[in-house]
């Protein structure tokens, strides 16, 4: 369903300050590809070029500092493919090359993504001395099997040690786990489930399996639960993690109270980011625009453009149609929802942009409404690619 914008609604957004600003850092290689995946990571055959390639993210920060000038950065997340492949130097040199670039907030959130495959426990002490302080491991699932069957480079034993490893070095830790994994029972998965909370860690995420183009998987899907045996899995899952008291704060984040990913809430409440490296997006406000980009994916060709000085990425404004749908689509993710006075803070567009759809969804008990909050009901995150359907748009003929 498609509406009509209201009149008296100005054609551009103005910002009386500008939103939170965060740096997402991608680095594109993995040991393997795994078959699931459709992340923008690429197999490193033999060595991946990482000195070639901090150089080349630091040119490319350089070469975005006058789109983000005069403003500090909440919070950092190196994400890939698989980061903790890079040695420690190398992030070391990354880091210590974006401090000296940019400003960052006392205590910013620096979040590095690893793989249990490339774990080594001085490798994770030396990040945590380059500035790291919050590490993300991707388990996946402690089941053999399992592990097999997703085409994982670690095994159960792996996992568990850089687990260990982490929680020790860091403290501040998310495991990345999926469910709905092929041929999983309930019970399975609450085994998994089970192993995870035994670490205590801060942060938990679950995602379940999806299968996406352009993977192998698309190509030759294993037997995966149907969906009531998913939706059953997913309760058994979210009843056990709510039991060991960590709040199921977004549809795959769970966190303790206070441990919430900050550089994924800026995301989720609409603050603004600058990503560098191959393929990474930015959304970027300005006075009287809101600005996304998107730079070229392909590693070699990423490369040799920092090396050759030429343009990085493709722009686009978000249209004044769009960016209500856009808001939505990540605050009615969040389970708290968000306050009401962020949609102009973020969009730059009053509240009125987005009132019909807003009766719409409350009509349909899909979201709560006070004066100071917007929040999905249990039913609106259920149905939610429904309850973001209703804020599409669509610009009134002149
Ligand atoms: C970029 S990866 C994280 C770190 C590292 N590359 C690894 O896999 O260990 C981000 C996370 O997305 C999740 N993910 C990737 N593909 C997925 C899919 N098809 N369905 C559900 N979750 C997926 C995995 O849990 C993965 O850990
Ligand atoms: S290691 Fe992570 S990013 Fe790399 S292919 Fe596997 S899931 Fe994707």
């Amino acid at each position: 369903m498609t509406a009509a914008i209201a009149v008296g609604i100005p054609d551009r957004p103005s910002f009386a300050a500008p939103p939170p600003l965060a740096l997402y850092i991608h680095i594109p290689w993995c040991i393997r590809k795994c078959p699931y995946c459709d992340f923008n990571s690429h197999e490193a055959r033999g060595e991946a070029p990482e000195a070639e390639y901090v150089d080349a993210l630091l040119a490319d920060l350089e070469s975005a500092l006058p789109s983000i000038w005069n403003r500090r950065i909440v919070s950092i997340f190196v994400g890939g493919g698989t980061p903790s492949l890079f040695s420690a130097a190398a992030i070391d040199r990354l880091l210590a090359g974006v401090r000296a670039r940019v400003p960052l907030i006392p205590g910013a959130e620096v979040t590095l993504e690893a793989n249990p495959g490339t774990f080594e426990r001085q490798k994770f002490a030396d990040f945590r001395s380059a500035g790291v302080n919050r590490l993300s491991l991707g388990v996946q699932s402690f089941a053999p099997e399992q592990l097999a069957a997703l085409g994982r480079v670690h095994d159960a034993d792996e996992a568990r040690a850089a687990a260990e490893a982490a929680l020790a070095i860091f403290g501040n830790v998310n495991l990345d786990l999926m469910y709905a994994l092929p041929r999983q029972t309930v019970a399975e998965a609450e085994a998994d489930a089970t192993a995870a909370i035994a670490f205590a860690p801060p942060h938990l995420s679950f995602y379940q399996l999806t299968l996406e183009p352009n993977t192998l998987f698309h190509r030759h899907p294993p037997p995966l639960p149907d969906p009531d045996a998913a939706a059953d899995i997913e309760d058994a899952v979210h009843t056990l993690l709510n039991a060991a008291g960590y709040r199921h704060y977004e549809t795959s984040a769970f966190a303790r109270p206070g441990r919430e990913c900050r550089h994924n809430l800026n995301y989720w409440q609409f603050g603004d980011y600058l990503g560098i490296g191959a393929g990474a997006h930015s959304k970027l406000s300005f006075p009287d625009r809101v600005v996304r980009q998107v730079r070229y994916k392909q590693p070699k060709q990423y490369l040799e453009r920092v090396a050759a000085g030429s343009p990085l990425m493709e722009n686009a404004d978000v249209s004044r149609a769009d960016i209500g749908f856009e808001f939505m689509l990540n605050a009615l993710r969040l389970e708290a929802g968000v306050p009401a006075a962020l949609f102009a803070e973020r969009t730059g567009y009053p509240l009125l942009l987005v009132r019909d759809a807003l009766a719409a969804a409350e009509a349909r008990g899909l979201i709560e409404r006070d004066p100071t909050v917007i929040r999905p009901t249990p039913l609106g995150r259920r149905f939610q690619n429904d309850l973001q359907a209703l804020f599409l748009r669509e610009e009134q003929p002149a």
